[in-house]
């Protein structure tokens, strides 16, 4: 594999250059040279730690580490003290660097300790999951949950490198592919050409020629809009598609991941763009098509008790009403606001008619 096979992208912000490398190769040929004379700090998961034992003593070797309890239960105040810790009795200094190596969790909270200590130090996301590659990674947006919200406590902190090799995605159970997929039908409902190149391929969404071939794709339209609204005052909100009834049920029902809540989120918000004229029903019915290729969407019995925390999303939350993106037409979105009790009511309607369809 040869750099010319490893794309770049680069965000301008006031805040930051962020550069993107994505290819296959892209960690060997790019790695040492970025750590090379440099102090730095891993922070990875249990599963990556195991699967990449040997790279500990290779490529990251002579760096601190530390290594989270795999899942998002570890995306908390007590992992995140104990990062900062582990930093400090490191002798982690203002100029070293901070590496998140592993999916969007390990991103998120190492994005956050590095935005934390000694009130910032550099950053290199090597997102390690199909969901961290094509999304979390990019653009800089740090988090832990607290007090059972999720991704209440965090920054926005751009990573100074962002190193994106489909390479690790070989060992990613298929569970963890889905949930990448989760994402990805997201950009297809937010860019035209993402939507085609989906459909064209709807019935091998799951080949790891075809999402590898995406993961560009998406990563190339977030680059774009963190570029034009980086702190998420307008269009950035669009890449929260899906994600108003996705975190809230994520936070009710626990049991599924992020990616997949994500999936469920946008079917039962593509029911109020239907019911409300805002999406034709034959667009929709694409989307739909797409969403139950990856995942089987619950009928769940309490959906209008589980919507209700929503309410708790402060981002999605405006005067006692609660924002939605909901998809238009390929490549168009819009913004919905709704009053809690009516976006509630929908969403046990469209629970309902999710069992209707299964009789
Ligand atoms: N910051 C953002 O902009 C942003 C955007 C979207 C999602 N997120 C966050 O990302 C998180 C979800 O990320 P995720 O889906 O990557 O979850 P994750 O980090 O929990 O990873 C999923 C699982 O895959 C394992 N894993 C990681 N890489 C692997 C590999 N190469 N081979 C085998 N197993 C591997 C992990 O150990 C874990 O068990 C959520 O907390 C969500 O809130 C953040």
């Amino acid at each position: 594999m040869s750099c010319t096979d490893i794309k770049k992208l680069e965000i301008d912000t006031p805040s930051c250059r962020s550069v993107i490398d994505c290819g296959e190769g892209a960690f060997e040929e790019l790695m040492p040279q970025l750590l090379a004379g440099k102090q730095f700090f891993v922070v990875t998961d249990s599963n990556v730690h195991a699967i990449y034992k040997e790279l500990f003593g290779g490529i990251f070797a002579g760096g601190g580490l530390y290594v989270l309890p795999a899942g998002e239960k570890s995306k908390n105040y007590t992992q995140l003290m104990r990062i900062l810790k582990a930093m400090a009795a490191f002798g982690l200094k203002r100029c070293d660097t901070v590496v998140a190596f592993g999916g969007g969790v390990v991103g998120d909270i190492a994005g956050l300790a590095a935005s934390l200590y000694m009130r910032g130090v550099h950053l290199i996301q090597v997102p390690t999951t199909l969901l961290s590659q094509v999304d979390s990674s990019v653009g800089g947006k740090t988090a832990i949950d607290f007090c059972g919200i999720k991704n209440i406590v965090g920054t926005f902190y751009q990573p100074e490198r962002v190193v994106v090799d489909p390479a690790f995605l070989k060992t990613l159970p298929a569970r963890e592919i889905r949930c990448g997929l989760g994402e990805i039908i997201k950009y297809g409902a937010l860019n035209r050409d993402i939507y085609i190149k989906l459909i064209e391929n709807k019935n091998r969404l799951k080949s790891a020629e075809f999402f590898r071939s995406v993961i560009y794709d998406c990563i190339a339209h977030k680059a774009d809009v963190v570029k034009k609204d980086e702190r998420e005052s307008g269009l950035r909100k669009t890449l929260n598609l899906g994600h108003t009834t996705g975190h809230a049920f994520e936070m009710f029902y626990k049991r599924k991941s992020h990616g997949e809540f994500v999936l469920i989120g946008m079917y039962y918000e593509l029911f109020i763009a239907v019911e409300r004229g805002i999406c034709a029903p034959e667009y929709a019915q694409s989307l739909v098509e797409l969403i139950k290729k990856v995942i089987t969407v619950p009928a769940y019995d309490d959906a209008g008790e589980a919507s209700l925390l929503a309410d708790d999303d402060k981002k999605n939350v405006h005067s006692g009403e609660v924002a939605m993106i909901l998809p238009e037409s390929p490549g168009r979105v819009r913004e919905l606001r709704l009053k809690l009790e009516e976006y509630s009511l929908y969403m046990a309607r469209c629970a309902q008619s999710l069992k209707d369809e299964d009789r």
